[in-house]
C-alpha cells in the first residue's frame, strides 16, 4: 500500500494513505494517542507480570516501540503478536521519528529492531520482549493464532467507514475466543456499533476518556 509520511501535532510522524484517504493515527498526534489508547488503558491496566499482546496492524510498529518502552520501565516480560497484511517497507520505516524521543542509542535502535525482526516466527528483541510478527488477513479465516491465548489486546485496524470488513461480529467473536479471563481490549474507536459488538461478543465494555482530540475510547474486558 501506497503511504506518505506525515508529522501529526504532537511532532511524532504518522502515515497518510491516499487509497483510503486515512491516516495510521490520530494527526491530533500519533505518540500521544497510541500511548493514551494502548499502553495506558490496555497495557498498563493489566495486573499480569507475563503478558501475552496481540496487536491488529503492526504498521509502523509504534505500539510494539511503546510496549517494549515500557516492559523495559517495568521490568515486566512481554510476548508480543502483532497481526499485518501489508507490512511496511523498510526504507519508509527507517524514516521514522519515533526513536528520536529516547536518549539512549541502544535503546532507540530497537525500533529498528522490531522492523527487522523475521516475519512470522518470534523473535527475541530483549531479555524481555519477544515479538512475533505474522503476516495474514484478520478478517479471512485462518489458524495461524487460533491455538493462542492473549491477556491484551489492541485494536488498531483502519476505521469502521474504511475498512468495514475489520470491525465486524465475527471479528469480535474471534477476538473473544483468543482471550484469557480477565483479557483487555482497548481501541480508539468509541461508535455505539462497536461497543455493542465488543459487549454481544462477551466483553464488559467501559468507555474511557480519548486521547487529545477524541471524546471517549473504547476498552472491553472478559470476566
Ligand atoms: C490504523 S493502522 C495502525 C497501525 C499500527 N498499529 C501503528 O501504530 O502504526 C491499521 C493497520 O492495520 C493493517 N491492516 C489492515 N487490514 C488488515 C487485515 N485485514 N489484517 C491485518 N492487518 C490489517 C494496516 O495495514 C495498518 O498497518
Amino acid at each position: 500500500m501506497q503511504t506518505q509520511i506525515i508529522i501529526t501535532e504532537d511532532g511524532s510522524h504518522s502515515l497518510f494513505v491516499p487509497q483510503l484517504d486515512e491516516h495510521y493515527h490520530s494527526t491530533h498526534g500519533a505518540i500521544q494517542e497510541s500511548h493514551h489508547v494502548y499502553i495506558d488503558a490496555g497495557f498498563c491496566a493489566s495486573t499480569l507480570q507475563q503478558i501475552n499482546v496481540l496487536e491488529i496492524g503492526f504498521g509502523t510498529g509504534l505500539n510494539a516501540f511503546l510496549t517494549l518502552l515500557e516492559s523495559l520501565k517495568t521490568n515486566l516480560t512481554v510476548h508480543y503478536t502483532s497481526l499485518e497484511l501489508y507490512p511496511l517497507d523498510i526504507e519508509v520505516a527507517k524514516q521514522l521519528n519515533y526513536a528520536e524521543q529516547v536518549t539512549n542509542k541502544t535503546i532507540a535502535s530497537l525500533f529498528m529492531d522490531l522492523h527487522n525482526a523475521q516475519w512470522n516466527q518470534p523473535t527475541e528483541i530483549t531479555p524481555n520482549f519477544t515479538l512475533h510478527k505474522i503476516e495474514l488477513d484478520f478478517s479471512k479465516p485462518n489458524n495461524l493464532i487460533s491455538s493462542k491465548q492473549f491477556d491484551v489486546i489492541y485494536f488498531d485496524a483502519f476505521a469502521p467507514e474504511k475498512q468495514p470488513e475489520m470491525w465486524s461480529q465475527a471479528i469480535f467473536d474471534k477476538l473473544y475466543a483468543l482471550s484469557n479471563s480477565n483479557a483487555i481490549i482497548t481501541t480508539y474507536c468509541a461508535k455505539g456499533a462497536v461497543r455493542r459488538m465488543l459487549q454481544s461478543a462477551g466483553f464488559t465494555v467501559e468507555r474511557l476518556p480519548g486521547p487529545i482530540g477524541k471524546r471517549e475510547i473504547l476498552r472491553g474486558r472478559k470476566e
